[in-house]
């Protein structure tokens, strides 16, 4: 059955770039962005992985460990780093789950044509307590773009500290909005910088954190 939102996520034990790999005990205390791709050795892929591995320092910043993961050999992921590194220029400084035998692709629902046994493009986004946070299904011919997904993790983070939300398009330190379950009595304590009622459903309030 699809993962849903609030699920915890289940645990798995694969081989890897960097080694067998236990989810939780990899995870630990930290944020975890489990992202699967089709192949190894194509294109698109390619520069999906050198773009992640280009963003390690924000998703540190973030308390964040990234997984990446397809179902070929990890012979060819080993032939396949060397290329990624060669053509995007940059050291790939997280694990690719060399997940042959389907075991994590399957519990995770990551192969989602009847013809072929590739892994659509699909990103989790897990807290520290395992609970799925976020889930995004891309097809192969279309890369990710990971500045939204960096902009998820901003809100996520933000949103469980505050009794807040981010509304369209928000980015970091933009203004955000009041949870409709906040009185105003409750709004004026917890938010001293103020807010703005634009409708009583709707008050904008500065970013609480800034
Ligand atoms: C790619 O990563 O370039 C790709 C993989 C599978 C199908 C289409 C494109």
């Amino acid at each position: 059955m699809a993962l849903l939102l609030g699920d915890t996520v289940p645990n798995f034990t694969q081989e890897s770039t960097d080694g067998s790999i236990d989810l939780y005990d990899f995870l630990g205390n930290s944020w975890g962005i489990l992202f699967s791709h089709p192949a190894d050795f194509t294109p698109v892929c390619t520069t999906e992985l050198g773009a992640v591995a280009v963003l390690k320092d924000q998703f540190d910043k973030r308390n964040t460990k990234v997984i990446g993961l397809s179902v070929d050999e990890l012979s060819s992921h080993i032939g396949w780093v060397k290329d990624i590194e060669e053509t995007q220029n940059v050291k790939l400084n997280f694990p690719i789950l060399a997940d042959a035998d389907q075991k994590v692709a399957n519990l995770y629902s990551m192969i989602q044509t009847a013809d072929n046994k590739m892994t659509v493009r699909s990103v989790f986004i897990i807290d520290p307590a395992k609970k799925l946070r976020l889930t995004l299904t891309y097809p192969a011919s279309t890369g990710r773009n990971f500045a939204e997904i960096l902009r998820v993790l901003d809100s996520l983070q933000l949103t469980d500290g505050f009794k807040v939300a981010t509304p369209a398009n928000w980015r970091d330190g933009d203004d955000v909005v009041v949870l409709p379950a906040v009185s105003n009595e409750d709004a004026d304590r917890l938010f001293p910088k103020g807010y703005e009622v634009v409708r009583p459903y709707l008050r904008m309030t500065p970013q609480p954190d800034k």
